[in-house]
């Protein structure tokens, strides 16, 4: 059974009934995804809307791509299961078509340039350290796209509650690979955000639950690395035209699925009036409006 198209978005996404080509357990919880996908290619940071055909769920649900190979057309999803919908995505078997629309979203490569690297990094630093990846549980996935895309010159900053999955790619192109798990059972004990050499580098990229972000985000600022996080909203349409996944910015409000997912860490979590300020604010300064949606 080969993919069928359903039609065209609009230009360069595509929509079509794909077959599960494989299906393989990750962990209890994480299974693994494959597709042909013959579509335009997409590139890391970008996600596709899955919709089980058969299934009891109306919305389709947002996943990121974890490996592209171009040659073979293989797409491969890491997911979750969290919910309905991820739960439906995991009991699929060999065979059962699955509706693809993608690729969505914008992609982590234009936030990065080597040439600024080589030039001695952000806000004066130092040359040498390389660019840091940092995931907190499934938001690995679209960072192992990157570092596939990447290819190496890079480290890798992974954080999981219990266990590591994920990592089969980046431990072999990152040079340095740092694991984390709150209940020690891989790598350091403890929270990712706290094992991450900051200073000097050129960027950092960051994927995972909005408290690890908010983390990331703050120790980048005081340093003055730039960051550049991946947001994770609930989405209904994933192109742009049901506003059902804005989040407030710094820059007002913005559609997840059509400006991001990927965003300047400085757009959502701008910086915010520090004790040494005084202890009484203009109250939108502390509460920006939060607009219609
Ligand atoms: C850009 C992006 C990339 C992602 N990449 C990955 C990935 O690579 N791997 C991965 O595992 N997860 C990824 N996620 C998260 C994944 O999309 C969610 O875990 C998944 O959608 C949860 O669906 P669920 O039905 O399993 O969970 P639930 O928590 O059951 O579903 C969400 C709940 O909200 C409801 N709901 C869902 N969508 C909407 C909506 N639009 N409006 C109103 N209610 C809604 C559902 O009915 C349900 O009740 C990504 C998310 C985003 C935004
Ligand atoms: S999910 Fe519809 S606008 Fe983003």
């Amino acid at each position: 059974m080969r993919p069928r198209y359903l039609t065209t978005v609009s230009n360069p996404k595509r929509c079509l009934v794909s077959p599960v080509l494989a299906r393989a357990d990750v962990t209890a919880a994480v299974f693994r995804l494959e597709f042909e996908w013959p579509g335009p290619a997409p590139g890391a940071g970008q996600f596709f809307m899955l919709k089980v055909q058969r299934g009891g769920t109306f919305l389709p649900r947002p996943i990121s791509v974890y490996r592209w190979d171009a040659p073979s057309r293989r797409l491969s999803f890491l997911i979750l299961k969290k919910g309905r919908g991820t739960v439906e995505l995991g009991q699929l078997r060999a065979g059962e078509e699955v509706t693809l629309t993608g690729p969505l979203g914008n992609r982590w490569g234009p936030f990065f340039s080597p040439a600024f690297s080589a030039a001695g990094g952000a806000a004066g630093g130092a040359p040498g350290r390389a660019v840091a990846l940092v995931g907190g549980g499934i938001g690995i996935a679209p960072l192992s796209a990157f570092g596939d895309e990447l290819g190496g010159g890079f480290d890798v900053y992974a954080g999981f509650r219990s266990g590591s999955f994920g990592l089969e790619s980046l431990s072999k192109k990152a040079d340095t690979l740092v694991i984390a798990s709150e209940d020690g059972s891989e790598g350091r004990k403890g929270r990712i955000p706290d094992f991450v050499e900051y200073r000097d580098r050129p960027c950092v990229f960051a994927c995972g639950p909005l408290p690890m972000l908010r983390a990331v985000a703050d120790r980048c600022g005081a340093v003055g690395v730039p960051c550049y996080i991946s947001m994770e909203t609930t989405m209904a349409c994933g192109v742009g035209a049901c506003l059902g996944c804005t989040v407030t910015t710094a820059g007002g409000n913005r559609r997840c699925c059509a400006d991001g997912p990927i965003f300047p860490a400085e757009e959502i979590f701008p910086a915010r009036p520090s004790a040494s300020d005084g202890p009484i604010f203009p109250a939108e300064d502390i509460f920006p409006a939060r607009g219609m949606i």
